[in-house]
């Protein structure tokens, strides 16, 4: 075995974590914590692992749950194409593989959401498959270990860090070694003050002897983030009642519920909402009051959403849902902060 992988082991003996997903077999089990914690740190993704075996203990249970239940679920971790291929993936399994996971790399890769990573956890976490994972932790550990110049999101990067890391893969345990370079790394490889000092690789680092830390991994820019204006409109007729609708179509967060919403091209005034043109026709006669002076400011990877919330009182028409019953609906982490500050 290489000096590399037979050292990352020797810390893994010693410091892996104890997590759930890590004493089991379970290619469902496995699947699930998989999904939940890309692009999500453990201790996040935890406990939404566990409400979500405990509603859906079978990868059955998860088909047979309408959408809005599992995105009510996932309410809060973002990146809900997650949840909805997650759910997609439950029907296939069900549906055309008879309930049981595939095992092999070709057919995990065909379900919805699992790409190259996610089947590669499958398939060496549950039937020691001899294919390395490549994630956000691989990348930058084995970028500095090697201190590897070339950017990590262009497609000549992705095939030679894969190619990299399964030429350092224990093949007697291909799952212990794969979670053991990803422990490495989000636990000591630490993207901002990692723990050189203490570092049982850092006499072999080459970044480390380059001094390059700071700038492994090497990305390319991304797009350019886009600034958008949103105006939610919270609308209570004479009953308390309010409105939600679902939002639909390729934008962000499809399936999930928000109040009626006007998007303009820069900050609104009332006077000017009320020339929008898709300002609902019961909006203009309500009695109109904004939600604090502040915009709210909410980030998403590419996209920084600037918020007014406008509550409409009086509006003349009856309107579907009680407002004791909003926090049944899933709704975006935006929309979910201003709920925790808006007592009614
Ligand atoms: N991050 C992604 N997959 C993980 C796993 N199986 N254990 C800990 N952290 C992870």
């Amino acid at each position: 075995m290489n000096i590399f992988t037979s050292k990352l082991l020797a810390w893994y003996a010693q410091h892996k974590r104890d997590l759930p997903w890590r004493h089991t077999k379970d290619p469902y089990t496995i699947w699930l914590s998989e999904v939940i914690l890309q692009q999500t740190r453990v201790a996040q993704g935890l406990p939404y692992f566990n409400r979500f075996l405990k509603r859906f203990p079978t990868v059955k249970d998860l088909a047979n749950a309408n959408e809005d239940e599992v995105l009510k679920l996932w309410q809060g971790l973002g990146y809900y194409s997650r949840a909805r291929n997650l759910h997609k993936a439950a029907k296939e399994v069900t549906q055309q593989h008879n309930g049981i996971f595939p095992s092999s790399l070709k057919e995990l890769l065909t379900l919805p959401g699992v790409g190259p990573y996610t089947a590669s956890a499958i398939a060496s976490f549950c039937y020691e498959a001899p294919v390395a994972v490549v994630d956000g932790n691989v990348y930058r550990v084995l970028a500095r270990y090697f201190d590897v110049e070339i950017p990590i999101n262009h497609p000549k990067g992705i095939r030679y860090f894969q190619e990299l890391a399964q030429s350092l893969i224990d093949v007697d345990k291909p799952s212990v070694y794969n979670q053991a370079i990803m422990e490495f790394g989000a636990l000591h490889c630490t993207p901002k003050q990692p723990l050189c000092t203490s570092c049982p690789l850092e006499n072999l680092c080459q970044s480390r002897a380059n001094n390059t830390i700071a700038l492994r991994p090497q990305k390319i820019k991304s797009k350019a983030v886009k600034n958008r204006f949103f105006h939610y409109l919270i609308p209570f007729d004479n009953r308390q009642n309010t409105l939600l609708n679902r939002r639909e179509g390729k934008d962000i967060w499809h399936g999930l519920y928000e109040f009626p919403l006007l998007e303009a091209d820069c900050m609104l005034t009332e006077k000017a909402l009320k020339l929008h043109p898709n300002l609902p026709s019961w909006a203009a006669a309500a009695s109109w009051t904004r939600f604090e002076d502040e915009v709210m400011t909410h980030k998403l990877s590419h996209q920084t959403l600037h918020t007014h919330f406008w509550i409409l009182e009086d509006v003349k028409i009856k309107l579907p849902t009680p407002w004791t019953d909003v926090q049944n609906f899933g709704v975006p982490r935006l929309i979910e902060r201003f709920l925790q500050k808006f007592n009614r």
